[in-house]
Order: structure tokens, then C-alpha cells, then sequence
């Protein structure tokens, strides 16, 4: 059933990478419990110019949990209170009346804040250019079902590239590691044949480039397997760990 809902919003504002950044304080009232909360974000943004202030600055694309771009930490957790959803996937139902929400931009060395709740994750673009892809030569079409691949293969693979590179591991780890979201790209490419040919330098250049541009080390926490939106399984990062000591122990 639908409800009417009053919030306070302790929110982020930065004006940019220099800027130290502090908390500001918004009343927002009516919030209908079926909007989402990127909807509840235009709402407030909507409240702010027409008080002629300032709007707030938010990642956000596809609103459908498709493409990673809505990373906002909500009450101290990375796509807030739900689990398995991302931020534009959430709703106000999850919010009781009268409740304070706090958000914040993602916050990790490896992702600088621009703007407000905007952060620069152009580190993962980085990473996946060091070496996640694969080459092919170009030719004929070759027939879909040239290739077999047994089926547990195809569903941990596609498991892995279940990724939508939100960075929600790295916001929530204490090391702010990226491993879970490499191993999630290494390990798709590693479980198919069409992978299998570049594997090893694919697994020795992305771990190289995550940490030349400043992630943490991965202590087996766990947390950015339970915050991950989209349920990637740290055992992906063993499958690194063994994509990575082979490609060595052939060097
Ligand atoms: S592994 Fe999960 S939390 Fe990390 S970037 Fe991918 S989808 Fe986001
Ligand atoms: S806006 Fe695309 S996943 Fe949320």
C-alpha cells in the first residue's frame, strides 16, 4: 500500500576534487513509499531549485540495475538497506517515517570524488583496458555451436560477467580492493575457450594495473561479496589468485 513519507536527508556536498566537502541538511515531506530513491533524489533536486539553490550532483544511466552508475553509500552501506539491488532498484518502502537517510559518494582512494556524490571510476575503464578483452581475428561468422562448453562452465562464466562494475566492493572493503570486480572479469574470460588464449597475460596485466592505481590488498574479508549488487562470489577471486600463480609459474 502506498504511503506518504517525511525524511531527513543528510546529504554529501563537494564542489569538487579540492574541495573538503561537508554535510548539508534537507526536509523532504510527502515521499510516496513507491518511489524509487533516485526518484525521492529528483524530488529533493526538484525542492532545491525552486528554492533556488543548488541541486545535488548523482550518478545515474539506465535506472534498471544495468550499468553500475548509481553508486551512492546510504546509511553506511553501498546501494543502501536491500540486498542484491542497486541504488536506482531501491525503494522508499525500505524507509519508515520520519527517518534520517545519510548519503554519501562512494569513498576509496581508487574512485577521487568530482562532485557531490559523483566519483571518478575511471580506474575500472583502466583496468579493463589492461586486459579485458579478447582478440579476435576477423573472418567468416563462425557457427554459434562450433565451440562446445559444458554447461557448468557457461553459468559460472556467466555468473562472473553478472558484474556491472558499480564499485560497491571496493566502497565497502577496509582495504579498498578491487578484487572482486577483476576477478569477476578475469574469471569470465578464463572459463570460456575463446578466453583460455590470453589468460595468462589478461590475469598478470589487470592485477598489475589495479595496483598500480592504488587498490588495497585483498584480506578475505568478504564484504564485497556481500555488497556486491549483483552476487559475484569471491570464490572468483580464488580463481584469480590461480589465473595469476600460473601465469607466473610460466613466466
Ligand atoms: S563485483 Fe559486484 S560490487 Fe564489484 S563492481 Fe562488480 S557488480 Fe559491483
Ligand atoms: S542507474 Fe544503471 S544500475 Fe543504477
Amino acid at each position: 500500500m502506498e504511503n506518504n513519507i517525511s525524511l531527513t536527508l543528510k546529504v554529501w556536498r563537494q564542489n569538487g576534487p579540492k574541495d573538503k566537502g561537508r554535510f548539508e541538511t534537507y526536509k523532504l515531506d510527502k515521499v510516496s513509499t513507491d518511489s524509487s530513491f533516485l526518484e525521492m533524489m529528483d524530488i529533493l533536486n526538484e525542492q532545491l531549485v525552486n528554492e533556488g539553490k543548488e541541486p545535488v550532483a548523482f550518478d545515474h544511466d539506465c535506472r534498471e540495475g544495468i550499468c553500475g552508475m548509481c553508486s551512492l553509500y546510504i546509511n553506511g552501506r553501498p546501494h543502501g538497506p536491500d540486498d542484491d539491488v542497486t541504488t536506482c532498484q531501491l525503494h522508499m518502502r525500505k524507509f519508515k517515517d520520519g527517518e534520517t537517510i545519510t548519503i554519501e559518494p562512494w569513498r576509496s582512494a581508487g574512485f577521487p570524488v568530482i562532485k557531490d556524490l559523483i566519483v571518478n571510476r575511471n580506474a575500472f575503464d583502466t583496468i579493463i583496458a589492461a586486459g579485458g578483452y579478447t582478440s579476435v581475428s576477423t573472418g567468416g561468422v563462425p557457427d554459434a555451436n562450433a565451440i562446445p562448453i559444458p554447461k557448468v562452465d557457461a553459468d559460472e562464466a556467466m555468473d562472473a560477467a553478472s558484474c556491472i562494475g558499480c564499485g560497491a566492493c571496493v566502497a565497502t572493503c577496509k582495504n579498498g580492493s578491487a578484487m572482486l570486480f577483476v576477478s569477476a572479469k578475469v574469471s569470465h574470460l578464463a572459463l570460456l575457450p575463446q578466453g583460455k588464449v590470453e589468460a595468462a597475460r589478461r590475469a598478470k596485466n589487470m592485477v598489475a594495473k589495479m595496483d598500480e592505481l592504488g587498490f588495497g590488498n585483498c584480506t578475505n574479508t568478504g564484504a564485497c561479496e556481500v555488497e556486491c549488487p549483483k552476487g559475484v562470489s569471491i570464490s572468483n577471486i580464488a580463481r584469480l589468485n590461480r589465473e595469476f600463480l600460473k601465469a607466473k609459474l610460466a613466466d
